[in-house]
């Protein structure tokens, strides 16, 4: 049915094209407790350069690091103080080097976050821009406006926060209410004005500081946001509608399957493709196939192929899988739907379960046995795909969606989405990680310390040390198929198969995989099994289940 273009493996492609990465998210992945701005609970850069040999004994090619810049973390780094420095609760510039270096030595490529959306209100751009009176260049940096309505008193437009609440923020001018900032996440984070050639200029030199130490790539934050329409107009809303930047945390955003389209003045603006090309052009300066991957909650497939033409970025996110339902026709349509429409570009695609800012996958298909058995079939097959796959720190020990109690919590969108339907927050995917032992905090740090954020009290199973060199276990699971995913997997051609409602079944590189999504065991396929995601019992394929099969 749908296959791509080129059924033979180009042994000069570049690394990233059918990489395995695997997402670290900073704060919660290990900590060493050394170093002077060390908090206690808090991971750090150390913590995770000890962790890197296990990442190669996964069997990940990448490693992608949320931020760990001078920050505030009011968004957990996502508001950067400081682009070309490192927070000193998680290092030092020496520590980043020292785990590129040992990353590069144990044939990890690395991957940073770069965030040129907003900066922190901490960044001395920001302020400046407020110690400036409107009209100043200091102000021109960011999107300040007069207010409407009498005395200025509303917002400059009707555009609402993705974190809930006015994505404007009132500031004082001389001692009196004056004019409002744009932020179209946390107030802490104003939205840099793009439009304004020093904000180009600026990450051009941010991008070349990383490169010159040797990163391999950037994932780019809320890459379909730097550009808003430029008259800042009103978004149009149906009636009854209340305006929304709806993002990430809602199930429409970003989905490569067709809908109806809303009106979405501060996204998608067609002056953000030129920066991509910039950017493009900075990275073919450096050896090595550097990268970049857009994180963009587009509308449609066709405008999320954009972001990947050839002169711009490498990859971007597909988070339709991500979005789909646990249903093998919808798995069907993301899996035809992704490479139609990246194939008039001649991008490859990306596929992912989990990351920071969603409910992990385990619990979104339903937790319990039946979520994880879900969960290691979704990535039997999603890691059996032509392209490149993101995987999330834990997934690969099965964990589940926390729910962190309410007086715990410290996502800014539960801070500002509190009360509203669906408005716990990020926290729940975002309890650090365990590595060993039978109680809190399981390895995660050097003592006693509680973790930032509290683990439960049943994960002692599920921690590295519970599960390493037990067979059937999660992480022996992961590290079978991303063992068998490189030694068999190398072509880019995908056959999709029709093969009954109840069933993704596809072939690529003379391997046949075939997810059960029925509520019924089914007879399995002809051929050797390779690997399965759970038990396999009389020659069926049970429900929930995924096989490879030679
Ligand atoms: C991205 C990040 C998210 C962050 C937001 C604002 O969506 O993934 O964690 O809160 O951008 O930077």
């Amino acid at each position: 049915m749908t296959a791509l273009n080129d059924p033979n493996h180009d042994l000069t492609a570049p690394w990233w094209r059918d990489a395995v990465v695997y997402q670290v998210y900073v704060r919660s992945f290990a900590a060493t407790g050394t170093g002077a701005g060390h908090v206690d609970g808090l991971g750090d850069l150390p913590g995770i350069t000890s962790k890197l040999p296990y990442l190669r004994d996964l069997g990940v090619d990448a490693v992608w690091l949320t931020p760990f810049y001078t920050s505030p973390q009011h968004d957990h780094g996502y508001d950067v103080a400081d682009y070309r420095d490192v927070e000193p609760r998680f290092g030092t510039l020496s520590d980043a080097d020292a785990l590129a270096s040992t990353a590069h030595d144990l044939g990890l490529k690395l991957i940073v976050d770069l965030v040129p959306n907003h900066t922190s209100e901490e960044h001395e751009w920001f302020r400046a821009a407020l110690a400036a009176a409107p009209g100043s260049p200091e102000r021109a940096r960011y999107l300040f406006r007069e207010g409407r309505g009498p005395d200025g008193a509303e917002p400059p437009n009707n555009w609402q926060s993705v974190f809930g609440g006015p994505a404007w923020t009132r500031v004082e001018d001389d001692g009196r209410p004056g004019q409002w900032y744009l932020h179209l996440f946390d107030d802490t984070q104003p939205d840099l004005d793009w439009r304004n050639p020093e904000v180009g200029d600026m990450f051009e030199s941010v991008l070349r500081f990383w490169l010159d130490r040797g990163v391999d790539g950037f994932r780019v934050d809320v890459a379909h946001g730097l550009h808003k329409e430029a008259s800042l107009r009103d978004q149009e809303v149906g009636d009854g509608a209340t305006p929304s930047s709806e993002s990430q945390e809602s199930a429409g955003g970003g989905s490569m399957v067709e809908r109806t389209l809303r009106d979405e003045p501060m996204w998608d603006q067609p002056e953000v493709h030129d920066v991509y090309r910039r950017w493009r052009r900075v990275l073919a300066d450096y050896p090595g196939d550097r990268m970049m991957v857009a994180e963009a909650w587009t509308q449609t497939s066709a405008s999320m192929a954009d972001f990947v033409r050839p002169d711009e970025m490498s990859q971007a996110f597909n988070f339709s899988w991500l979005l789909a339902p646990w249903s093998a026709g919808a798995f069907r349509d993301v899996v035809s739907g992704t490479l139609d429409a990246l194939a008039p570009v001649g991008a490859s695609p990306t596929w992912v379960l989990s990351n920071h800012d969603v409910v992990r996958h385990t619990t979104r298909y339903g937790g319990g046995p039946v979520g994880l058995a879900r969960a290691r079939a979704a990535t039997l097959a999603m890691l059996a795909l032509p392209g490149s796959s993101y995987l999330y720190q834990g997934e690969e020990l099965g964990l589940e969606q926390v729910d962190v109690p309410a007086e715990l919590r410290q996502d800014p969108a539960w801070l500002r989405l509190q009360g509203r339907p669906g408005g716990v927050g990020r926290d729940g995917c975002r309890v650090p990680m365990p590595w060993a032992g039978d109680h809190p905090p399981y390895g995660f740090g050097s003592g006693s310390g509680q973790p930032w954020l509290p683990q439960p009290l049943d994960w002692a199973s599920l921690t590295v040390a519970a599960q390493e060199g037990h067979d059937g276990s999660t992480l022996e699971f992961y590290r079978a198929v991303l063992a068998a995913r490189r030694d068999l997997l190398h072509g880019t051609s995908v056959q999709l198969l029709d093969a009954g409602e109840d069933l993704l079944a596809f072939t690529r590189d003379g391997l046949s995989v075939v997810l059960n999504a029925g509520p019924a065991s089914v007879e399995l396929p002809e051929g050797d099994v390779v690997i399965a995601s759970g038990p396999l019992t009389d020659g069926r394929l049970p429900a929930d289940t995924a096989v490879w099969l030679a």
